[in-house]
C-alpha cells in the first residue's frame, strides 16, 4: 500500500484540507502517517481508522520511506526539509501548499480543473514536485479559465479585494478584534436612534487611530479601512502578490508567449473569500452571450451570476461564497473602451479553491498515478 505523510495538517490550510479529505472519504487507499514539527509522539487525528502516533516532521530518514508527502506546513519547513530529503535520493511525490518551490523549473503549479493536461504531461515526464498556486491566481483561473482556454486573453488587469485569511489565522483574529473594538466604542450611540451619525463616525475613527486599537499583525486598521499593499516590494514597483498574477498564471498555463497580467492587490475586511474585479483585453470581439457560455462551461464550480442588482448582491459576495467551493463570476459586460474589452467580477473561498482543494485533488491524482 502507498505510504503517505501529511505535515502541517493542523494549521489553517491543513485543517481545511483534512476536512475536505474526510468529507470525500479520502483516507482509504493508502497508509497515512501524520507528522508534526513540535508534537511528535502524540496521538494522531481522527480519520475513521487507526493511525500511528505523530512522527517527527524533521525525521528525513523516516520521510524518505514515503511514496507521497503532502505538506501545508509553510515555506520555511519546505526550504529546510525538502533539499535534505532529495539529498538522500528520495524519489517520491512532494505536494506542497507553500510557495517555496512554486517557480522552480522542476515544479508544476497545480490547478487540475484548469491545467490537468499540464499535470498529466508532467507525470508522464517524471516530474515529482506539485505545488499549489497563489490563492488569488488560482481563484482568477477557476473563474476565467474559459477565456484562456479559448485563447481570448490578450492581456488582463485584476484588481483584488483580498480577505484577511490570506495573511493567516492571527490576522483573521485581529480583524474580528478590530471590529469588536470599533463596535464597542460606538455601541451606546448605535443603540440610540437619535444619536448623530457624525458623532458615531468620530468615535469610530478616533478608536481606529487610538493606541489601544489592535494592529499587531496588520500594522494598521483593516476593519473600517483597507490596505492597498500585499506582500513584499519588487523592483518593478509591484508587490510580490501583484507579480505572482503574471508569473504564476503563465506557469500554470505553460503559455508559449507570456500573457501580460497586472493589477493592484488590496487587503479588505472580508474573512476568507477573495474577490477580483477583472478587465480583459480580448484577442477578438466575441459576443457577450458566447463569452458567458465559455466561462460557465469551463469547469463544474464556476457559476455565472446574471448582471442584475438582485442576483449580484445575493450571490457575488464573500458573505455568500465563504465555506463553499462555488466560484461565482458576474458583472460580465463589454466596457466603454470598445467591443474587445470585457469586465467581470469574481469571488472565491481563499482556503478552499485558493489553497486546500488543488492540493487535495493533486494528491488524488498522484495516488491514481502510482496505484
Ligand atoms: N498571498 C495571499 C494573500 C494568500 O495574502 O491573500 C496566499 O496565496
Amino acid at each position: 500500500m502507498l505510504k503517505v505523510a501529511f505535515i502541517g495538517w493542523r494549521g489553517m490550510v491543513g485543517s481545511v484540507l483534512m476536512d475536505r479529505m474526510r468529507a470525500e472519504g479520502g483516507f482509504n487507499d493508502f497508509e497515512p502517517l501524520f507528522a508534526s514539527t513540535s508534537q511528535a509522539g502524540q496521538a494522531g487525528p481522527d480519520i475513521g481508522k487507526p493511525v500511528p502516533p505523530l512522527a517527527d516532521a524533521h525525521d528525513t530518514a523516516l520521510l524518505a520511506d514515503m511514496d507521497i508527502i503532502v505538506t501545508c506546513q509553510g515555506g520555511d519547513y519546505t526550504k529546510k526539509v525538502y533539499p535534505e530529503l532529495r539529498g538522500r535520493g528520495w524519489k517520491g511525490f512532494w505536494i506542497d501548499a507553500s510557495s517555496a518551490l512554486r517557480m522552480e523549473d522542476d515544479s508544476i503549479i497545480v490547478l487540475d480543473p484548469v491545467n490537468r493536461d499540464v499535470i498529466e504531461k508532467a507525470l508522464a515526464g517524471g516530474v515529482k514536485n506539485f505545488i499549489g498556486g497563489n490563492c488569488t491566481v488560482s481563484l482568477m483561473l477557476m473563474a476565467a479559465g474559459g477565456l484562456f482556454e479559448n485563447n481570448l486573453v490578450e492581456w488582463m488587469s485584476s484588481m483584488t479585494y483580498q480577505a484577511a485569511s490570506g495573511s493567516g489565522a492571527k490576522n483573521m483574529r485581529e480583524l474580528v478584534a478590530q471590529m469588536k473594538s470599533i463596535s464597542s466604542s460606538a455601541a451606546a450611540l448605535i443603540d440610540d436612534p437619535g444619536s448623530a451619525i457624525l458623532e458615531i463616525d468620530r468615535r469610530v475613527i478616533d478608536t481606529m487611530r487610538g493606541s489601544d486599537f489592535p494592529v499587531e499583525h496588520f500594522g494598521v486598521p483593516l476593519a473600517g479601512s483597507l490596505i492597498p499593499w500585499i506582500d513584499s516590494p519588487m523592483e518593478s514597483g509591484q508587490t510580490r502578490e501583484e507579480w505572482k498574477g503574471f508569473a504564476e498564471t503563465n506557469k500554470i498555463l505553460q503559455t508559449r508567449s507570456p500573457i501580460p497580467i497586472d493589477g493592484i492587490c488590496v487587503r479588505i475586511g472580508a474573512m476568507r473569500s477573495h474577490s477580483q474585479a477583472i478587465a480583459v483585453k480580448l484577442t477578438k470581439d466575441v459576443p457577450v452571450d458566447e463569452i458567458t457560455d465559455m466561462i460557465a462551461s469551463a469547469n463544474e464550480w464556476v457559476q455565472v451570476v446574471p448582471n442584475t442588482k438582485e442576483e449580484t448582491i445575493a450571490g457575488l459576495t464573500p458573505a455568500a461564497v465563504s465555506g463553499t467551493l462555488a466560484v461565482p463570476v458576474g458583472r460580465i459586460r463589454k466596457m466603454n473602451m470598445g467591443p474587445e474589452y470585457l469586465s467581470l467580477f469574481t469571488v472565491g473561498d481563499q482556503l478552499l479553491w485558493g489553497a486546500a482543494e488543488p492540493i487535495r485533488r493533486m494528491f488524488n491524482i498522484a495516488v491514481q498515478h502510482l496505484g
